[in-house]
């Protein structure tokens, strides 16, 4: 199994892995993220990485930039990431995550924010504390989903802050 980041030739794949990996009621909206953000042409860049395991995709992970509003603090969010079922707990998820957190350390990030489960991003070391002083663009369904990890010194702010999003994830659907 390798990571290495994605090709323009790869949407197809890409598109499938989220289809296969959420449940039916969220998998267009999260597939059509994931492939949205491949066409993201933002400075510095949205990242995306995949999982290629005997030929095929079988995980995707993107990380893209935030613009945190009155600071010029490198800050990026994860979404989506997922891992075909037939591939899960074998460390993909977290090998991914994982890549993805070193290259944003090696560019300098300060904040990287992600909005999903805290039973799974506690283990990377994301907090719900971490995020609290940014202010994500839409009110969230799941307040408690929203957590932030520090890859720099600097300390985080201390007072609240907006942030916005790269097109793909201004949709209110998605939060
Ligand atoms: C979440 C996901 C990407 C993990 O991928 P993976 O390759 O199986 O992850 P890893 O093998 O690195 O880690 C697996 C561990 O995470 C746990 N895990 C998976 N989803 C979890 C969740 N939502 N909450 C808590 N733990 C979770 C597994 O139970 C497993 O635990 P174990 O290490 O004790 O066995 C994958 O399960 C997936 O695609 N899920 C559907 C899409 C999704 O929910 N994506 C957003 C994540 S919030």
């Amino acid at each position: 199994m390798k990571i290495r980041a994605v090709t323009s030739l790869e949407k197809d794949s890409v598109h499938q892995v989220h289809c296969s990996a959420f449940p039916e009621e969220e998998r267009e909206l999260v597939a059509n993220l994931a492939v949205g953000l491949l066409s993201e042409k933002t400075t510095p860049e949205t990242i995306s990485l995949v999982a290629e395991a005997e030929g095929a995709i079988v995980g995707h992970v993107a990380f893209s930039p935030v613009t945190v509003d009155g600071s010029d603090r490198p800050t990026y969010i994860l979404a989506p990431l997922a891992v075909t079922p037939n591939h899960q707990k074998q460390r993909i998820g977290t090998q991914l995550v994982e890549t993805g957190i070193q290259q944003l350390t090696q560019m300098g990030v300060d904040t990287l924010l992600v909005y999903g489960d805290p039973n799974y991003y506690s283990r990377f070391g994301f907090s719900e504390a971490t995020a609290k002083p940014y202010l994500p663009p839409y009110e969230l369904q799941y307040p408690f989903g929203w957590q932030g990890l520090v890859l720099s010194d600097r300390s985080p702010p201390t007072s609240p802050v907006r942030i916005n999003c790269v097109a793909a994830l201004q949709d209110p659907a998605l939060w």
